[in-house]
């Protein structure tokens, strides 16, 4: 069964799209069939894989509006992409008054997905359609959550809006857990706000370790790379192999 992670959290710069792209190359390393869905009209996660969003003809947007077959393209650093660009802005708007809307996503990936171990949807940075689309798509979600007071702060509403999705559109959904984020060690503050997720979102999934704030994730995206293409020894890129061992076992 293939397993369909959204990657969310309504929050931006919490690094859902550096996750994304990282998790998914370890996934592809390990031998699995991967697929990664850009769900993000700002379209990082695009260029991070080194398309130019603004030169391409067909994109998520098609797929969920047009209902064309997902735009796929493959073997990128052994992973294959569904892109996007700014166009998908308009989809929120034109799906409005669109029937079986909320299922536009899960029937795009549908016709694909046994061609994948794991498909990987990046989320936008808010709560609306798009969001809700990928949550109801998605067999699993798992949520980065940097480790900072500010970004903490939008935790209830992100709660809440899963408790909506498992009570109503998709049941399933299993709440895989939480990855801290740009986190610093050596800041207190980012300490506290580690210790607060760890009491304060435990009971609804796993905690896994932080992610270390770091440059080198900013340069590895410049040159358009997963982080243990561009600096293998670079200590994060362990604790994303350990995240990406833990994805494998999921059932
Ligand atoms: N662990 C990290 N340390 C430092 N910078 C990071 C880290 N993870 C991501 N970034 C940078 O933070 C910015 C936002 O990350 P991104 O993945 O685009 O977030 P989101 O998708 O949640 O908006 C990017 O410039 C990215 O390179
Ligand atoms: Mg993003």
């Amino acid at each position: 069964m293939t397993k369909i992670l959204a990657i969310f959290n309504q929050a931006g710069g919490v690094a859902k799209s550096t996750l994304t792209y990282n998790l998914g190359y370890h996934l592809g390393q390990k031998g699995h069939r991967v697929l990664l869905v850009d769900m993000d009209p700002q379209a990082s996660l695009t260029k991070f894989m080194g398309l130019v969003p603004a030169q391409l003809q067909q994109t998520v947007s098609d797929a969920i509006v047009e209902e064309l077959p997902l735009p796929i393209h493959k073997g990128i650093h052994g992973i294959d992409l569904a892109p996007s660009n700014r166009i998908l802005s308009g989809a929120e708007m034109q799906l409005v008054s669109a029937s079986m809307r909320d299922l536009r996503l899960r029937e795009a990936i549908e016709p694909v997905q046994d061609s994948y171990d794991f498909v990987l949807i990046d989320c936008p940075p808010s709560l609306g359609l798009l969001s809700y689309i990928s949550l109801v798509a998605a067999t699993h979600v798992l949520v980065p959550v940097e480790t900072h007071l500010k970004a903490f702060e939008g935790t209830d509403e992100l709660l809440q809006t899963l408790t909506h999705v498992k009570n109503k559109a998709n049941r399933k959904l299993q709440v895989i857990g939480f990855v801290p984020t740009r986190y610093a060690q050596q800041n207190s503050a980012d300490r506290r706000t580690l210790g607060a997720i760890a009491e304060q979102l435990s009971s609804w999934g796993k905690i896994f370790p932080p992610i270390p704030r770091a440059t080198a994730f900013v340069d590895a995206t410049e040159d358009r790379v997963p982080l243990a293409i561009y600096e293998p020894k670079h200590p994060a890129v362990a604790i994303l192999d350990q995240l990406a061992i833990y994805v494998e076992s999921l059932k």
